[in-house]
């Protein structure tokens, strides 16, 4: 049976950072920002955008009445959740207006949180073939003003439906996964920015990408020349760069020209949104599906994922006959064609604007931001949702 990826939407606030605006403001070189880290953009969550919101808004798009009544398990990847013990999961579940009959939680680990999901999904719909999993990464990265992380935060959520005979990429059979208990990049309970070992987490992040590279190699005897494109977990977009530079002298001229190409292609989104921690891979899959047009049926496309402290993942799909139709690329390049630049001073306005923390009631102004789903503010320590639609 094939299992594999049906639908694909993602979701990034209206607001953004510009990079050249931002190294000016850090009295950095902004090649630095553009070329060594390769950001041009970064995506602002407002305060009325939680996790909750971004990961609704990115599913409300792709699921219509046969879907919702399909769906069975709702899954949300993240590592900047708005609550200790209730998953975000549920409160998407309501958003979204699906069917009590549902199992819905989070799952937690690191930027693997969304890779976790689409394996548990994957498991689920083989053993039931009727049913359909939503599957979702939505993420808040957040360093610090004036870190060295800080030209790689950024917001946003990819929405995935997984089902039999998918529309547009089917998952192969295996999978090569590694873990270790390291320290590179984490953000204890009391904390809302991340910590990171800067220089540890990248080179973790290339040390358990060949060690995955290698084990599937083994598994599946795959070369380079097998694969159209890979798509890498991108914390930012030079990062997956310096790990497939790592394996291209495996392959022939030509396949290393078509992996660098793809790649370029590949990090289109996420060159302009930063860092969505577990929907980064999944934003460089979309990048790719919807701004290389001559991809063709049967291409086989690797996936590259990596959660700090650590787990790194490696598995491979397949596109699907007439994938592009099924493909929402005119509503993305509406939203962020609507996008508004915010200057570096009202950003670090907006990074330190908070709910209240003491059980006052707020109410937000929700007209200023256009997403359909969004906070209206809080009351009794319970976030209040809206669906404008
Ligand atoms: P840094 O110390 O600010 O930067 O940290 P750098 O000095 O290493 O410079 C970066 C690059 O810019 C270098 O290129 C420089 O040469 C270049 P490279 O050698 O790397 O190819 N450069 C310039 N290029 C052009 N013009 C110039 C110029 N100046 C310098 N004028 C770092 C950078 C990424 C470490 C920092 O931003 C950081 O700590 N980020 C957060 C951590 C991170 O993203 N780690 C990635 C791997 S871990 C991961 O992916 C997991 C994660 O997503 C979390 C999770 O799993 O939940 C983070």
């Amino acid at each position: 049976m094939n299992i594999g990826i049906d639908k694909i939407g993602c979701y990034t606030p209206h607001l953004f950072v510009d990079m050249k605006q931002l190294a000016v403001a850090r009295d950095v070189d902004p090649g630095k920002f553009i070329t060594g880290i390769g950001q041009e953009k970064m995506a602002l969550a407002p305060i009325t955008q939680d996790t909750v919101t971004l990961a609704a808004n990115a599913a409300l798009e792709i699921l219509d009445e046969d879907d919702k009544e399909k769906i069975d398990l709702v899954i949300v990847g993240t590592e900047s959740g708005i609550d200790q013990s209730k998953s975000a999961a549920t409160y998407v579940h309501r958003l979204i207006g699906l069917k009590p009959q549902a199992r819905t939680f989070e799952i937690k680990q690191a930027c693997y949180g969304a890779t976790a999901g689409i394996q548990m999904a994957k498991g689920h719909v083989a053993l039931h073939p009727d049913r359909k999993a939503l599957v979702i990464g939505s993420d808040i990265a957040r360093y610090g003003l004036n870190t060295s992380g800080e030209v790689t935060q950024g917001a946003g959520a990819v929405a995935m439906l997984i089902s039999q005979n998918p529309r547009l990429l089917a998952f192969e059979e295996h999978n090569a996964y590694a873990t270790d208990d390291i320290m590179d990049f984490w953000r204890p309970t009391y904390s809302e920015n991340a910590f990171v070992d800067g220089k540890f987490s990248n080179e973790q992040y290339i040390s358990f990408f060949n060690k995955v590279w290698e084990q599937y190699k083994e598994k599946t005897q795959l070369g380079l020349a097998d694969y159209e494109a890979i798509c890498f977990h991108m914390p930012y977009t030079k990062m997956g760069l310096k790990a497939l530079r790592t394996i291209l002298d495996e392959g022939a001229e030509a396949d290393r020209e078509r992996l660098l190409a793809n790649y370029e292609i590949s990090k289109t989104y996420n060159k302009n949104i930063g860092n969505i921690y577990t929907a980064s891979l999944y934003l460089s899959l979309l990048s790719l599906l919807e701004n290389k047009t001559d991809l063709q049926a049967g291409a086989r496309i690797g996936m590259y994922s990596y959660g700090s402290g650590a787990i790194g993942e490696f598995f491979s799909c397949v596109l699907q006959p007439n994938y592009r139709n099924y493909l929402y690329q005119a509503h993305h390049a509406e939203m962020f064609a609507a996008r508004k630049e915010v200057s570096v001073t009202k950003y670090e306005e907006i990074f330190q604007e908070k709910l209240p923390t003491d059980g006052a009631a707020v109410s937000l102004n929700i007209d200023e931001d256009p997403a359909a789903i969004v906070v209206a503010g809080i009351k009794d320590h319970k976030r209040q949702y809206v669906n404008k639609t």
